[in-house]
């Protein structure tokens, strides 16, 4: 049976990841490594929790020796990299623990994997998740390709760009068979109601204020987890070793436009008056060095790897509202505790 390791399996991307590797692949282990921060939840996971080719280790990447006997014991044929602090506003508050985990936690998977495959890496291969943020900001025109330079703003992003150069330099030093894709901005169920959708959406729900940041005029790439999932397993079958694939949407919005179709869509699906949630938008300070707009050019992964997104974006946000108002147990559950005392620091000087 082959092994592969996923990490971050726990978080938002990850455990779609994880859930489509382990019902497509049945003759695969996967091993799904993850620290369960504050991100990490298994409740993410429960219906593949008990298959037979599935196995849930909890651990730190930051651990070096302990990821070094992780590969030692299990011997993976493949790594599929996510864990990470991913919330831009977490690294300008806290950076230090992006470096840790984001670079540190890199190159630990990166030495056990190299000390574990040897010379021995023909049909071995770690694949480094990264993000559309590495390529910095664009003005109104053009588009992020895969040989953009790189020009990070944010700790995170500046985090992920050092994650990146490290994966291709082990490939260019040591022969590590690699391959990188940089996304755009995700959106879909189980994804911490930290990030733009999910956060308003549970405000709408709850009639809170919906702090928009700036002028509202930041434009993003959204496409949809689960066509991220289905590029990660294209790319992991079909990518070319030393290569980088970017994957995004096509579907670029103003964070103002976006916001007032959650709340038209929200104010249908509640049963209010139309207008009665755009009510609650709120303008607060920018974020610290706000990028302006991303959008991704796809074109490689479509031409060379036959990838195209599945859902239009009309279709994914209905559906994407609709998992939060029905799963109302696991926003609850997310949204109790340490998160009131998170959101009430992050906002209350805005
Ligand atoms: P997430 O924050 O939802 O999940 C991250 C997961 O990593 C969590 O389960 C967490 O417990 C785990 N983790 C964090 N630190 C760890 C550590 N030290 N050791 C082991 N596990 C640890 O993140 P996400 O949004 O699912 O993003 C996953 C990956 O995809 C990240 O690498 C991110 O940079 C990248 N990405 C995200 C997006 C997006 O829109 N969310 C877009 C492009 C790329
Ligand atoms: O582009 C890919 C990246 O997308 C990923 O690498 C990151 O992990 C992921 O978090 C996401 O980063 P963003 O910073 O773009 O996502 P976020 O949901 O935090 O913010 C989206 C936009 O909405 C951004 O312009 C900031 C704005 N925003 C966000 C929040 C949380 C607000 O206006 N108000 C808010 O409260």
């Amino acid at each position: 049976m082959k092994k592969l390791l996923i990490t971050g399996g726990a978080g938002f991307i990850g455990s779609h990841v994880v859930r489509l590797f382990v019902n497509k692949y049945p003759d695969c282990l996967i091993v799904n490594l993850d620290k369960l921060t504050y991100a990490g939840n298994l409740a993410n996971l429960k219906d593949v929790e008990n298959k037979p080719n599935y196995e849930f280790v909890k651990g730190d990447i930051v651990d070096g020796d302990f990821i070094l006997k992780l590969f030692e014991q299990h011997r993976f044929d493949g790594v599929i990299h996510l864990a990470a602090e991913s919330h831009v506003d977490r690294s300008i508050s806290n950076p230090t623990e992006f470096v840790f985990t984001n670079v540190i936690g890199t190159v630990n998977l990166l030495n056990a994997a190299r000390a574990i495959w040897k010379g021995n890496t023909k049909d071995k291969l770690f694949y480094h998740v990264s993000t559309d943020e590495v390529y910095g900001s664009l003005g109104n025109e053009g588009m992020f390709t895969e040989t953009t330079a790189y020009d990070p703003h944010s700790p995170y992003s500046a985090s992920k760009a050092s994650s990146d150069h490290f994966v291709r330099a082990y490939h260019d030093t040591f022969g590590l068979p690699v391959v990188i894709s940089n996304c755009s901005n995700n959106y879909g169920s189980f994804q911490f109601p930290e990030k733009l959708i999910p956060l308003f959406i549970n405000n709408i729900k709850n009639n809170k204020p919906l702090p928009v940041y700036g002028k509202g005029e930041n434009v993003r790439d959204w496409l949809w987890v689960e066509d991220h999932a289905r590029a990660i397993d294209v790319i992991f079958h079909k990518g070319t070793k030393g290569e980088t694939y970017n994957i995004g949407g096509h579907n670029e919005w103003k964070n103002i436009d976006l916001i007032k179709v959650l709340c038209t869509i929200m104010d249908r699906k509640l049963g209010r008056k139309e207008g009665t949630s755009e009510k609650l938008i709120t303008y607060v300070t920018d974020r610290a060095g706000h990028d302006l707009r991303y959008a991704i050019d796809s074109g490689k992964l479509q031409k060379e790897l036959g990838w195209v997104p599945s859902l239009q974006f009309e279709e994914g946000i209905e559906k994407t509202i609709e998992w939060y108002l029905e799963n109302e147990e696991w926003l609850k559950q997310v949204t109790s505790g340490k998160y009131q005392k998170y959101y009430e620091n992050m906002y209350k000087n805005r």
